[in-house]
């Protein structure tokens, strides 16, 4: 399962909800500054934004979570994070944020943030894979 939640300093990431849609398009999902480099092209429409939020909520929360970043203070949606575990022990993220909250090290704070917690949750991985494998057999899980 992945993290219901991570903080920092100044930001909450929580999972995205059927009410952020409104915030989504209205700050971010229809800027094609934004959507730039990204692998998806801005939306058009509310409905857009709506059927990604759609699809965000029923993707099971062990394969990949799309978190809202939010400001910890104000509750005021700053942009997104999408965390996937492609496989045991490998994962992998995307993320944005509105124009008015770039180059404030924002990003670099929840990055800071969610690669600890993968860090922690590496470790714990190596550490079951030792435990269940007779002494012999022990390898990492990227020799396996
Ligand atoms: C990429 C993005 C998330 C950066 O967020 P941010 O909070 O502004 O980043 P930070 O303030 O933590 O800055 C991190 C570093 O990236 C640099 N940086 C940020 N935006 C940049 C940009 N558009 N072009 C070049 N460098 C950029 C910053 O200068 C900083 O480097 P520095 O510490 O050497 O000055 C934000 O610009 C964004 O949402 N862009 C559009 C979406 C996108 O491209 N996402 C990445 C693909 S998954």
């Amino acid at each position: 399962m992945l993290p219901d939640t991570f903080e920092t300093a100044r930001l909450l990431l929580r999972p995205v909800a059927a009410v952020d849609v409104a915030a989504i398009f209205d700050t971010y999902s229809q800027d094609e500054e934004v959507t730039r480099y990204v692998i998806w092209r801005p939306h058009r429409s509310r409905r857009e934004t709506q059927a990604y939020v759609d699809r965000c909520i029923a993707t099971p929360a062990d394969v990949e979570r799309t978190y809202m970043i939010v400001g910890r203070e104000d509750d005021v949606v700053r942009g997104a994070f999408a965390l996937r575990r492609r496989a045991p022990h490998r994962l992998d993220c995307g993320y944005v944020l509105a124009q008015r909250w770039w180059r404030q090290g924002l990003m670099t704070e929840a990055l800071t943030e969610v690669s600890a917690w993968a860090l922690r949750e590496s470790s714990r991985l190596v550490a079951d894979v030792r435990v269940q494998q007779p002494a012999a057999q022990q390898s990492l899980p990227d020799e396996t």
